[in-house]
């Protein structure tokens, strides 16, 4: 079987990241999130998968050919000129398909599921559509849905407001999906599958749902993202590591008296100063650099980020190559995007957001 992955999306709620890495590339535990869709895909006995892809193509095709290690497993892309909706962007990667079922996986979804169940289950129906359903605390920012006593999916409510909640299982992103779905896609313009297919599936009965209690993250926000890459490190999904988790490349320069605390990832070339603290759920990107007495905590820092001497990063998101001044608090889930400057002395905190190479000024911002 074959799957379709969505990854076109422009990941508009996880910016300053994605205005320069693709939602489907960011990194967790230093690997692209992409590995971990591919792995599950390939764990669940799919043998090719098509890519449909809008929004910066090229480091994501780039990644796939780099990775040269997918022994079998075929990938396709099907590029859109415009963004055509997660079932526009089906329909325009179906020439790739073969006939008969297909899984479609949104691109951004972290999951422990068995995918193997999934497609058992949808056979076993004879739904045009099974889709996936897992258990939120808040449902309105994903798709809500109402089930019968023998899972026929009874409503599909797109974002419901709150007083719309009635239940707490929400679409998790995983379909299988019969070659007649794909046949009520209107080509060649935007269609959401959520809005319109999911609704009229389930109009004619067609649309069947099967509960999964397995890890399940969707990181397409700050908040989620750290939360995934702390799980992916402390092992509640992925390789299966546990808290005692310790992967620094051997390349890198530590000076005397540095703590590293575990869990933690350090990527290839990262240099950390005499008496810095690195860790408690961190990851490194390659080329880092963390000065003296700096401290590092429950944070991602992407490639070529520096923390300067006396600085503090604290369950924080810091971009590629952004530099963070001496004596900086950074906190609080702040976000800052790539190449931007934190002047010394700035404390960031309450989800702050910072553009692509904003400089902040020397003690210019403080909470
Ligand atoms: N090719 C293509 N074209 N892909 C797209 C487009 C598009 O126009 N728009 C979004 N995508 C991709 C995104 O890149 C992402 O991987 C996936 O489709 C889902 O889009 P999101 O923007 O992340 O949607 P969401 O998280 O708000 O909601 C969706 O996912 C939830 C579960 O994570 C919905 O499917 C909800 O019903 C669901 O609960
Ligand atoms: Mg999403």
């Amino acid at each position: 079987m074959q799957a379709v992955i969505l990854v076109g999306g422009l990941g508009t709620r996880l910016r300053p990241i994605t205005y320069d890495i693709p939602k489907a590339l960011v990194p967790l535990r230093n690997k692209p999130f992409m590995g971990y869709t591919l792995d599950f895909l390939r764990g669940g006995g799919i043998e090719g998968a098509v890519l449909s892809l809008g929004y910066l193509p090229d480091p994501i095709q780039r990644y796939i050919d780099e990775r040269g290690d997918l022994d079998g497993f075929s990938v396709e892309y099907a590029v859109e000129e415009r963004p055509l909706g997660t079932a526009g962007g089906i329909k325009n990667a179906a020439r790739f398909l073969q006939d008969g079922p297909v899984v479609v996986l949104n691109g951004d979804v972290l999951t422990g599921m068995d995918l193997r169940k999934a497609i058992e289950l949808h056979r076993s129906t004879g739904a045009l559509a099974t889709i996936t359903l897992t258990s939120v605390e808040d449902p309105t920012a994903y798709g809500l849905v109402e089930v019968d006593h023998d899972m026929m999916v009874r409503r599909f409510i797109e974002k419901p407001s709150p007083d719309e909640v009635t239940t707490n299982l929400v679409n998790a992103g995983v379909y299988v999906l019969e070659p007649e779905v794909l046949e009520m896609i209107p080509p060649g313009r935007e269609v959401s599958i959520e809005r319109e297919i999911f609704p009229r599936l389930q109009e004619r009965r067609q649309l069947y749902a099967h509960v999964s209690s397995s890890y399940w993250k969707d990181i397409g926000t700050p908040r989620s993202y750290l939360a995934a890459s702390h799980d992916v490190l402390s092992g509640a999904v992925g390789a299966g590591e546990g808290f005692d988790y310790m992967d620094v490349h051997r390349s890198t320069l530590i000076e005397k008296n540095v703590r590293i605390l575990p869990p933690v990832s350090v990527a290839e070339g990262c240099e950390i100063s005499a008496g810095a603290t690195v860790g408690g759920r961190s990851s490194l990107g390659r080329g880092c650099r963390v000065g003296e007495g700096a401290v590092v905590e429950g944070s991602i820092l992407l490639d070529g980020a520096v923390v300067e001497a006396g600085a503090v990063v604290r369950g924080s998101i810091v971009g590629p190559g952004a530099r963070i001044g001496e004596g900086a608090i950074v906190r609080g889930l702040s976000v800052l995007g790539a190449r931007c400057v934190v002047g010394e002395g700035n404390v960031l905190d309450q989800g702050i957001r910072i553009n692509p190479g904003v400089v902040l000024q020397p003690r210019s911002v403080s909470f």
